[in-house]
């Protein structure tokens, strides 16, 4: 593993449960981790419960007793660590969003092509796929429960940023992060509603903002904090690179129109994301505050029995949930990390490809790029070209 803060927490969680929870056909090793900092990463390794550390990830790519790498660094590292690792014949799994730019996410997405045909797997960490009620909308409108799709309404909100005080994270900064609200959780909520619709965003209108757009410079060593407030900043300022804020609609290739929204000013909202879709013949919601649950409206039922059903995703076969409780002992957060691990170790050890792929990845940077340019052009209409691949098989 490459990155030892927030998704290295989050990850090594997830590496350390996976065995204990399933039964799967490898055992994982945690072998190595790597970060920049001597000291930290000692203390990292020796917190998350791994066997040795390093402060170069060349050296994990160097080492034959290594078969995954695992990279959870900001976006502005992917690129070079993927292809590296790829090229040294080791399967990958890259945090999102992909990569900062369409070109690294191309050149990335070309390396696991080839990378697949010597049966080296590779797979992005769009985690929120993994949430049982997620996967269990994707499986009720694939299996026509929904009918026609014609309206797709995604948001996700946070609010760490409202202090105009806090200071000039890499969060903020273009040249590491690649985008804003955008890239960091608009890519989620773009990922997500693709995957569950199997429809691809074929084109966008959009606008983006930068509430405050000078910010007082990190002090300490990194100014690499998750959320909350960083270590003392300082009086001299920075200007902030990136959008705090982006709303656009879309048209899905299925024909739905679609309406996203991704800010880290909805003051009051610390990780608000709520998916709604509507059909010819009924809604499905998710809100990740009450992850356990999926709301399913089923218009085919007689009317007077029509209405929200609350469906707790908690029984044995619910998608993923026969490892864990008995019914209604629900899960969390974390646990849609342990269900990435879960699909990745059977990928890999299987022989075949796990999802979301390159591929699938590189069709969220394209939309995030879309984006980006609609909003330079005074909203107008963008395309977004296809992927090498179709979104969610
Ligand atoms: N799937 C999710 O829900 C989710 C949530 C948060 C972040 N992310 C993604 O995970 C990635 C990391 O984000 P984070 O929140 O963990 O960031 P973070 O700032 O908490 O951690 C980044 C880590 O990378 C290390 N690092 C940076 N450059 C490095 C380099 N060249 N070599 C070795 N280590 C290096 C830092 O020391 C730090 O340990 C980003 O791509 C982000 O978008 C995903």
């Amino acid at each position: 593993m490459v990155g030892y803060a927030f998704m290295g927490a989050a990850h090594s969680q997830a590496w350390r449960t996976v065995n204990r929870v399933y039964d799967l056909p490898a055992r994982v090793r945690m072998a190595a981790i790597c970060g920049r900092d001597p000291e930290k990463v000692a203390d990292a390794a020796d917190r998350l419960g791994w066997e040795s550390h390093t402060t170069d990830w060349r050296e994990l790519i160097a080492r034959d007793d290594i078969d995954i790498v695992d990279v959870c660094t900001p976006g502005d590292s992917h690129a070079e660590i993927t292809l590296a690792a790829l090229a040294a014949g080791k399967h990958v799994l890259c945090e999102k969003p992909l990569a900062n730019t369409v070109a690294e996410a191309r050149e990335m997405t070309a390396a696991a092509a080839t990378a697949q045909a010597a049966g080296i797997r590779s797979m992005c960490g769009f985690n929120y796929r993994r949430v049982p009620a997620v996967t269990m909308m994707q499986q009720l409108i694939a299996a026509g429960r929904l009918g026609k799709i014609r309206h797709v309404r995604a948001v996700y909100l946070q609010d760490w940023i409202v202090d105009p005080q806090f200071p000039l994270v890499w969060r903020l900064q273009k040249d590491k992060a690649g985008s804003g609200a955008l890239g960091d959780i608009g890519a989620h909520i773009i990922d997500l509603t693709q995957f569950v619709t199997g429809q691809r965003i074929a084109g966008v209108s959009a606008l983006t903002e930068t509430f405050v757009k000078q910010r007082p410079l990190p002090g300490g060593s990194s100014g690499l904090a998750a959320t909350g407030p960083a270590d003392g900043a300082t009086a001299a300022t920075g200007e902030v690179t990136v959008d705090d804020a982006a709303v656009f609609v879309a048209r899905l290739d299925g024909g739905a129109l679609a309406t996203y929204e991704a800010s880290r000013f909805a003051t009051g909202r610390k990780n608000g994301l709520r998916v709604e879709v509507n059909g010819s013949l009924g809604t499905v919601v998710f809100d990740l505050e009450r992850l356990n649950e999926l709301e399913f409206y089923d218009a085919t039922l007689p009317a007077a029995e029509q209405g929200f059903t609350r469906i707790l995703v908690t029984e044995g076969d619910h998608p993923y949930m026969s490892a864990w409780w008995p019914p209604g002992h629900i899960i969390g957060y974390e646990h849609s990390f342990t269900h990435q691990m879960r699909d990745l170790v059977e990928a890999v050890a299987t022989g075949v490809d796990p999802a979301p792929s390159f591929a699938d990845a590189l069709q969220v940077q394209l939309v995030l790029d879309a984006v980006t340019r609609s909003a330079e052009l005074g909203s107008s209409w963008t395309e977004v070209e296809p992927s090498l691949a179709a979104v969610a098989g």
